[in-house]
């Protein structure tokens, strides 16, 4: 990955412990979920890799929706002003749903998004986050199963943006201070 080492300085976790634990995960939600038919709802862009990664692992009948949020303020922090660009295709009434994130900092995106789906009376919902950055919390919202719980810094890859670039890293890599002072400069 020669050429993003000034952007993207260290890796946090790679692409074999990535692959580990979203196994690790499956198994867990295949062992509490056993028998369901589930509604996954991905939250766009950033859970891309880590819903189609997990789904492939799910032996449940599995349904696939997904919804894109946008979030106001600084491009690496969130306002808690959130609006819906894309909403899901499903009525999810008396459905189990699974929510698959990518990443909960703050927790305002995530409160946002039960608060919307809980109003549509689903019998369940449940949520799957691959990381976990607590430290952060502004909000307290549930999270049922989390990949890995991480430090407070600014990372992207495998889904995780730095301005809408380095989703496609294979691996999760923080990004260096400077990049993250220009990104807010
Ligand atoms: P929250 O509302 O503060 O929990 O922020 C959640 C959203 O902020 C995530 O879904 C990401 O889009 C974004 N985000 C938070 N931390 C990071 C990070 O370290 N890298 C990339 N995006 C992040
Ligand atoms: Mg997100």
């Amino acid at each position: 990955m020669k050429g993003l080492d000034r952007v993207v300085g260290e890796v946090l976790i790679s692409q074999e412990d990535l692959k580990r634990r979203v196994a690790e995960l499956a198994e867990e939600i295949a062992t509490d979920l056993a028998g369901q038919e589930l509604l996954v709802v991905g939250v766009l862009k950033g859970a891309i890799m880590f819903i189609v990664d997990l789904v492939r692992l799910l032996p449940l009948r599995v349904e696939l929706d997904f919804m894109a949020i946008a979030s106001y303020g600084a491009s690496s922090q969130t306002t808690g002003v959130v609006r819906i660009l894309k909403d899901l295709e499903t009525d999810i009434s008396g459905r189990r749903v699974l929510v698959v994130e990518d990443i909960v900092d703050s927790g305002l995106t995530l409160a946002y998004i039960l608060e919307i789906l809980r109003s549509r009376s689903p019998e369940d919902v449940k949520v799957c986050a691959l990381l976990d950055k607590r430290s952060r919390r502004v909000v307290d919202v549930p999270i049922d199963y989390v990949g890995f719980v991480i430090p407070d810094k600014f990372v992207v890859g495998y889904g995780l943006d730095y301005m809408q670039l380095y989703r496609n890293l294979p691996f999760v890599g923080v990004v260096s201070p400077e990049a993250l002072a220009a990104m807010e400069g």
